[in-house]
């Protein structure tokens, strides 16, 4: 069974820690990190606390471009997302954040050797949810999780096998409670995790995140690159992925979810003005409208402004797919709790070594590109989930990398 070699966030963090650093010594690194772990300072998250549904056939209020904006198409059959060329990521962030619920997407993923479709959950403290496919792969899926960013252990991911992901749609579920986390397929559960698992459980506020990008990139360290299901080659670009539908439940209320206390426990999170799961039952009953194609009072359809608590109320709903990464300024300047998991650095001494490692290994790699260098939110958006967007940048900060940001590869 291939190991996961990262998380997300961990990819995503390097890239950006470094790209922001880069691109204007205004935008700090303590401000722009925030690991809810390691400080009780830390912004809260906007909360949905009510239900969302998106077709995607034109721009949605309740999500960002977090990188490659001219590849991210709104179409009559839903989302696509294009790896035209080497280095694309497109990719959506969500605007808000659930304490607990369920999430449904209808998917296609992309064609493709070493090309990743990626759809998954994640908290500030690191924790994250999984959905990934393999472009070169048409029988499974894999579902994989983190706790608190620790990527020490290796039978997290899961493979599935199922009906080739990338000639249809599938109906992805992911149920997430406190007591168990259960991802289907097509209705059918394919894995569930229970709260008492040895290796921890993903129990803090998450966004969603959907993108595409190159696992097989020659810049990738071999073990991400074998991962990924081998070398990708941008002659057979573009590649594309699809979503069609997607159904949103938050099982919480309030206007924010704060950690209350440096554990990353549940429990400890605080809903202000609100619960923690105090609309479950609700929820569920919303989550069967919506998935039926049905509409429901609390429905939150592309109104940013109904949003409960209007923690998130983004006056730009205008703003298109188009513009640039700076749509990332408006929105974090808005609710301070959405701060892109690219804006934080991951610190782990014991992994310096493989930082080390991976150093060397992307130095020698093609450069980034120079948008990345341009403005601090261009080059965070041009970060997204792929350890490519990192050469270059790395050879100008290569001692911020080796002192901080590390854990790519720990194969
Ligand atoms: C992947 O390739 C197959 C065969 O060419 C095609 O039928 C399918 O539509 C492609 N899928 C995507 C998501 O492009
Ligand atoms: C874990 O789930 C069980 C039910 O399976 C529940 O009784 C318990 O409270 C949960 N633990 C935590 C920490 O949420
Ligand atoms: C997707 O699966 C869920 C159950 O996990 C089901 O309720 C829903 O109706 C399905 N949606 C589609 C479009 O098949």
């Amino acid at each position: 069974m291939r190991p996961q070699l990262f998380t997300n966030a961990l990819l995503g963090g390097l890239v950006a820690g470094l790209a922001s650093a880069t691109a204007s010594s205004s935008v700090s690194l303590a401000t722009a990190t925030c690991n809810p772990l390691k400080s009780t300072g830390c912004p809260a998250d906007p909360a949905l606390a009510s239900s969302v549904v998106e077709d995607f056939k034109s721009q949605s209020d309740h999500f960002s471009v977090y990188s490659t904006p001219d590849q991210i198409f709104y179409t009559d059959e839903g989302l696509k997302l294009t790896l035209a060329k080497r280095f694309d990521n497109p990719s959506l962030r969500s605007n808000f954040y659930i304490m607990f619920g369920k999430i449904e997407v209808l998917l296609k993923a992309a064609n493709g050797t070493g090309v990743i479709s990626s759809f998954y959950l994640q908290s500030d403290d690191l924790d994250e949810v999984d959905l990934e496919w393999f472009g070169g792969d048409g029988y499974e899926v894999q579902t994989n999780y983190f706790s608190k960013g620790n990527t020490a252990t290796y039978d997290r991911g899961g493979y599935h096998k199922m009906d080739d992901p990338r000639s249809d749609y599938h109906n992805y579920t992911i149920d997430w409670t406190s007591e168990a986390l259960t991802w289907y397929v097509d209705g059918q559960a394919i894995r569930t995790l229970t709260n008492d698992s040895s290796q921890g459980y993903p129990q803090s506020p998450m966004y969603l995140m959907m993108g595409i990008w190159a696992g097989g990139d020659s810049s990738n360290s071999q073990g991400t690159i074998e991962w990924a299901g081998g070398s990708t080659n941008y002659d057979d670009a573009p590649f594309s992925m699809y979503i069609k539908n997607l159904v949103v439940v938050d099982y919480s209320t309030g206007s924010e979810y704060r950690y209350g206390d440096t554990s990353g426990s549940w429990t400890s999170v605080d809903a202000v003005d609100g619960e923690v799961n105090g609309r479950q039952e609700k929820a569920d009953a919303e989550f069967e409208a919506l998935v039926s194609g049905d509409s429901v009072d609390d429905e939150d359809e592309d109104d940013s402004t109904t949003l409960s608590g209007g923690s998130l109320s983004r006056t730009d709903s205008s703003a298109s797919a188009s513009e640039d990464g700076s749509h990332f300024a408006s929105v974090s300047s808005v609710a301070s709790g959405s701060i892109p998991s690219s804006k934080r650095s991951i610190t782990s001494d014991t992994q310096a070594s493989s930082a080390a490692t991976t150093l060397k290994t992307v130095n020698s790699a093609s450069s980034l590109s120079t948008s990345a260098a341009s403005s601090s939110y261009t080059a965070s958006a041009s970060s997204g989930a792929g350890t490519q967007h990192t050469v270059g940048l790395l050879n100008l900060f290569a001692s911020f990398v080796s002192a901080g940001l590390v854990a790519l590869t720990l194969i």
